[in-house]
């Protein structure tokens, strides 16, 4: 793994462009990792724009030099108020991206759908204009929890039990739904976390505690998807995360941390109320089992294609460890533990984000490389 200081002259970067907010409920957290990014990368001395996507899905350019400072998410409803320019459709958008010379290289901030689901990446490809982290099939299966879930389980890789409702079924017999929950429900602690297939941060997700508690749950979770996953709740389980950066091995694998949730569960206002929830940036584990957390965040990773970075995250109950999920875009901000668990080996914040953009960089450069000419068809 390269030491902090490692990689390119900082002068030799393009220009970067951090894209923030996003069309998803995710939108706020976005904005607080993506104005983290981009001011770590203003402080390393390189040339960065901030581009706003809104919940519309207009791109508005910030002002050169725009810092967010203590300004929260809200104040940027309103674009124009910061003296953002637009708000530009997408196509319009990609195009001005893809005309920027010298070519820019993009820092995806973004959380949730659209962002981190391949949509953005799949944009960015098809107008050939580099972009961190993962590919568009990797980070559609990334952010679908049905979709990994399958996909681990085939690998024989641990995963809890899971059921999956399509909001269809639940529309046209919510009896039939409710009855294969009960069934699915285990006998002696009958919980239940009912939780949209592509969503993050905990949003649309309800532990349901009893039989009472399943149809508002699962109404909740189709206010935001058209899948809902349901797992049996692991009682007591520990919330463990690994952050992985690197595209081909050896990966760089730190971790784990830990989170204790300030709430029943780690549901969204105990990941962003200030002080309600404890992390740790190293989970105190029997070696063994850290080895094998590591182990298995490779193999969870891998098994996805992901490229350049993410975090996945465990339950660990008694001696049951099950991969819970992974993040391709985890939460970026200064307090979040994907930026910080790499500090044990002397990755700093800034030091992740270059990392990050020279993983971005190596592969588009790989790319152009393999461009197509007429005597390499199979004529
Ligand atoms: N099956 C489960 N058993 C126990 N706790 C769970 C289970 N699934 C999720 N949780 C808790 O809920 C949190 C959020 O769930 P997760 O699947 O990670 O959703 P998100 O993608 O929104 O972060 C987890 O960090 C964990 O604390
Ligand atoms: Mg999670």
């Amino acid at each position: 793994m390269s030491s902090p200081d490692a990689g390119r002259d900082r002068s030799s970067y393009p220009p970067v462009v951090v894209l923030l907010g996003g069309p998803s409920a995710e939108h706020d957290v976005s904005v607080v990792s993506g104005s983290a990014i981009a001011d770590s990368l203003i402080e390393a001395g390189l040339d960065v724009r901030q581009v706003l996507l809104d919940l519309d899905g207009g791109w508005w350019w910030l002002p050169e030099g725009h810092r967010r400072g203590n300004r929260p998410p809200a104040a940027f409803d309103d674009p124009s108020s910061l003296g953002a320019e637009g708000p530009l459709l997408v196509g319009a958008a990609i195009d001005r991206l893809a005309a920027a010379r010298p070519e820019p290289v993009v820092f995806i901030g973004l959380h949730g759908p659209f962002g981190e689901d391949g949509t953005v990446q799949a944009l960015l490809e098809a107008a050939g204009i580099a972009y961190t982290g993962s590919g568009v099939a990797a980070s559609a299966i990334g952010m679908d929890k049905a979709l990994q879930k399958r996909l681990w389980r085939g690998l024989g890789l641990p995963v809890v039990d899971w059921l999956e409702v399509r909001a269809a079924t639940w529309a046209r017999d919510r009896v039939a739904v409710l009855d294969q929950l009960e069934a699915f429900a285990g006998l002696d602690d009958p919980r239940l976390m009912v939780k949209p297939a592509r969503l993050g941060s905990s949003v649309g997700m309800t532990l349901a505690h009893d039989a009472s508690e399943r149809e508002p749950a699962l109404d909740l979770a189709f206010r935001y998807d058209n899948l809902a996953v349901v797992e049996r709740y692991l009682a007591g389980a520990r919330d463990l995360e690994v952050s992985i950066i690197g595209t081909e091995p050896p990966l760089g694998v730190y971790g784990p941390g830990e989170v204790i949730a300030g709430h029943e569960f780690y549901d969204y206002e105990a990941k962003y109320t200030p002080g309600l929830s404890e992390t740790s940036t190293h989970a105190e584990l029997p070696e063994a089992m850290r080895q094998l957390v590591h182990k298995l965040s490779r193999d969870a990773y891998r098994a996805l294609g992901g490229e350049g970075f993410a975090r996945v995250d465990f339950l660990l109950a008694g001696d049951r460890h099950v991969i819970s999920e992974i993040n391709t875009i985890p939460g970026f901000t200064p307090i979040s533990l994907f930026p910080t668990l790499p500090a044990e080996a002397g990755l700093d914040f800034t030091a992740v984000c270059l990392r990050v953009l020279d993983l971005a960089i190596a592969r588009h450069a790989a790319r152009t490389d393999h461009r197509l000419r007429p005597e390499d068809l199979p004529r």
